[in-house]
């Protein structure tokens, strides 16, 4: 059983209560740190949306929620009335200031409490929401505010929420949340680079042919397609998501876990990533747009007929990065993610290099070279590819074999939602696994280019049927350097 570590007492505001985050996310994780015991008994979770809906009604939809979204054995119905008894709804309108009354009586009488701000609505409602905070006086020094991402959809919007959210609030009390991070596996990248000897010494250019992410879903955009159309995969999953994977896998080693250490090593990957040129764009990036398909053996429409007309918002991106530095030298990070794609799986590819020279009788091709696969869900675990003899008399031939870990078969425990760690580490004070101000604006830089040279060219995105791997594109950016996509997910052929 893992060990609870408790927190002080609480209120938690979550602004955009009735959005599908609240209901989906927040709640049910909000739900299971209470049903751990780590809420203490006056704690309270204070619901704020515009419709104007009696408490009552809005506790029966977290019911709903809770209901839909955690698995039937973790729902214990009087926990459930007893967590919702917490919840309480304040109906305002967080752009105009109207209605903040009934939220400034509840909050005012406990001033010394840890005050945590969770907006989550759209990001330009970030900054009128802040004034209004400042302007009814609930902004104490114990609170922080919780941005979701994306922060802005460029630079220049992202740069002016971090300034109005940072006329209100000191940088140490912006939590900007990129729920990747709080993945239990996403984190056992930092346990698996800086806690074992073994791999450190060899994440390199010397050894490391190159590295692979994939973050693929089988969704399509389901109801939030008047976000998703604007935002794009690019701006929704590479910008954040992808690249703060690829910091956690390049960065150099922080000297501690110091919220500021560890984010100054994944700003330094983030700023070292080679620009890709208006001239590259066509070579080193490819956007798909999923068209009409099966997934999970049922038909599925395309995107542009469930969003009922045309769109050149891409679904699908690969991307091949480069890191300046000596580390990673000519190690290209080929990234990859896509909605409507044949398996929902979030996976990394070590590919280290081929032996120097094969002292084996041919075929040559017997020998593979080693491969670290890192599975961030679902079937959390990692696999190392080695070779080995192929066992029998004979001659000495060789065969691939796996050292295969899978952490539900050896820890056997319930892997937390991300939700409920960040959730957490914003009421302790933890900013570790939130993105500082910089490390969103560098991300914005490098993406920017890419997003622009888009918009300009005349080709719309690449259709892909969806169900499938994504544009035949795709597999070319990585074939025209003599690579392919790992895809054989559950190794049977390994
Ligand atoms: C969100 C994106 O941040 O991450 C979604 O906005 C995406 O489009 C989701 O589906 C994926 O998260 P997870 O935790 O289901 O892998």
């Amino acid at each position: 059983m893992a060990q609870i570590i408790p927190v002080k007492v609480f209120d938690a505001v979550v602004f955009g209560a009735t959005g599908d985050l609240t209901l989906r996310k927040l709640m049910p994780s909000l739900y299971s740190r209470f049903r751990d015991g780590q809420m203490p008994p006056e704690s309270r979770i204070i619901a704020a949306a515009r419709s104007d809906v009696a408490e009552e009604d809005y506790r029966k939809r977290v019911v709903e929620g809770l209901h839909d979204h955690i698995p039937a054995n973790e729902i214990d119905d009087a926990l459930v009335a007893k967590f919702c008894a917490r919840v309480n709804y304040r109906a305002l309108d967080g752009v105009s200031g109207e209605g903040w009354e009934g939220l400034v009586q509840l909050l005012s009488p406990e001033p010394e409490r840890i005050r945590v701000f969770y907006l989550a609505t759209a990001p330009d409602l970030y900054g009128p929401i802040c004034r209004n905070l400042c302007a009814n006086a609930l902004v104490t020094p114990a609170s922080r505010v919780v941005l979701e991402k994306p922060i802005g959809h460029d630079l220049a919007s992202a740069r002016a929420i971090n300034d109005e959210v940072g006329q209100i609030f000191e940088e140490s009390q912006i939590y900007r949340i990129d729920h990747f991070l709080g993945k239990e596996t996403v984190q056992n990248l930092m346990a698996l680079r800086f806690a074992n000897a073994i791999f450190e010494r060899l994440w390199n250019a010397d050894v490391i042919d190159h590295v692979q992410i994939t973050v693929a879903e089988t969704v399509g955009v389901e109801g939030r397609a008047g976000y998703y159309d604007k935002a794009g995969a690019l701006r929704d999953m590479v910008q954040n998501h992808l690249l703060q994977l690829l910091c956690l896998l390049a960065m150099e080693p922080p000297v501690s876990l110091d919220p500021d250490a560890v984010r100054d090593e994944k700003l330094k990957v983030l700023r070292g990533l080679h620009p890709i040129s208006a001239g590259e764009i066509a070579t080193r990036t490819v956007r798909g747009q999923y068209a009409h398909g099966v997934t999970e053996g049922k038909p599925v429409p395309g995107y542009a007929a469930e969003l009922g007309r045309p769109s050149r918002t891409e679904t699908f991106v690969a991307l091949k990065a480069e890191i300046h530095a000596w580390r990673w030298a000519g190690v290209p990070f080929y990234l990859r993610t896509g909605k409507r794609l044949p398996q929902k799986i979030s996976e990394v590819v070590v590919q280290f290099r081929a032996v120097p020279l094969s002292i084996f009788p041919p075929p040559a091709s017997e020998l593979e070279p080693n491969k670290l696969v890192i599975r961030l869900q679902p079937n959390e675990g990692m696999l190392l590819k080695l070779m080995t003899k192929d066992p029998g008399p004979g001659g000495l031939r060789l065969r691939p074999a796996r050292l295969d870990i899978s952490f539900q078969e050896a820890f056997n425990t319930r892997y937390p939602e991300a939700y409920e760690r960040l959730l957490m580490d914003a009421v302790r004070g933890n900013p570790t696994l939130f993105m500082r101000r910089d490390e969103v604006e560098a991300a914005w830089r490098w993406v920017e280019p890419i997003i622009e040279a888009w918009a300009n060219a005349p080709e719309a995105p690449r259709p892909y049927a969806a169900g499938s791997w994504g544009p035949t594109a795709a597999i070319a950016l990585i074939e025209r350097d003599g690579r392919t996509w790992h895809e054989d997910w559950d190794g049977e052929n390994e």
